[in-house]
């Protein structure tokens, strides 16, 4: 919908306020045009601008909002060393045709005396949220400030983080937060490793190993599918062979509880594993 065409050749809109944010929304409410959010925590690759790119497809107006969330990183968990690269945040933004780019400071987005936090509920003690008490309630925490501080018509996030994006999903409905949340396929490498920002973290070696962890959830799905019911821990102990220091999970579950899979139903497998001080999570569709 989005028919701006000579975005690349110019720098994007910033803004670094709420009231600014909201300023420029209402603007285009008033000229009737849809609004359509892409949170991200910046360090942008091809699969955040998958996102921007369907945003596009369903709005008028596009804003990525780029902000590293400290409230969703456990204590030792890697805030102090996340990437960012505002500039070229901004770059990759305007030249994917973003018309808005909002980059609140810690104290905008949380001024002294915050106290309010999201409890996302029992779909967000699970899974992610068992290897790393709080991340959901940090997530679900500045997703709601974010709907509401940019009031969108549709707000889009990656399928990559299965788990966040039923958790999104439950949140809006949950509190009556009038918005469509659309989830967009993983974008991945040649290899089949799915694209993340803290892939960066990788030394050549443990990029080389990587893409064991999509091959294993393929082999995973293939196998629960052939009727396999000792699949996960073929899954967990091909990984552990393949180098992986840790598996924090590898599990197959409903698409839509998170809970163990319904026969018949829609499942999901979904997985978090460490290679080296690097976390990678991913998770397919095992359709039965
Ligand atoms: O997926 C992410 O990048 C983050 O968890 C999000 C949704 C932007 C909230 O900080």
């Amino acid at each position: 919908m989005n028919s701006t065409s000579d975005a690349a050749t110019h720098d994007i809109a910033v803004a670094d306020t709420v009231a600014e944010l909201r300023r420029r929304v209402a603007s285009w409410r008033g000229a009737s045009e849809i609004v359509a959010l892409v949170p991200t925590m910046g360090a942008l690759h091809a699969g955040h601008l998958a996102l921007v790119s369907r945003a596009r497809t369903v709005a008028h107006r596009v804003v990525a909002s780029v902000f590293v969330n400290p409230t969703q990183f456990g204590p030792g968990e890697d805030l102090s060393r996340y990437p960012r690269d505002p500039a070229g945040d901004r770059r990759k933004l305007a030249e994917a045709g973003c018309d808005l780019v909002f980059m609140p400071t810690v104290a905008e987005m949380y001024p002294d005396g915050f106290a309010v936090r999201v409890d996302p509920g029992p779909l967000a003690e699970t899974l992610e949220g068992r290897s790393r008490p709080g991340h959901f309630a940090g997530v679900a925490t500045v997703v709601a400030k974010l709907l509401l501080q940019a009031a969108p018509d549709v707000a889009v996030f990656g399928e990559k983080d299965y788990q966040q994006l039923l958790v999104i999903r439950r949140i809006a409905r949950d509190l009556d937060i009038p918005v469509r949340i659309e989830g967009v396929a993983t974008v991945r490498e040649g290899d089949g490793l799915a694209l993340s920002s803290r892939n960066a973290y990788l030394t050549p070696d443990e990029r080389a190993r990587a893409p064991m962890l999509h091959r294993t959830l393929r082999e995973v799905a293939r196998r629960v599918r052939g009727g396999d019911d000792t699949a996960s821990a073929w899954g967990l102990r091909t990984l552990l062979d393949a180098g992986f220091a840790k598996v924090d999970y590898l599990e197959v579950r409903d698409a839509e509880t998170l809970e163990p899979p319904r026969p018949g139903a829609p499942a999901r497998v979904l997985a978090a594993a460490w290679l080296g001080r690097t976390r990678l999570i991913d998770n397919i569709a095992l359709v039965p």
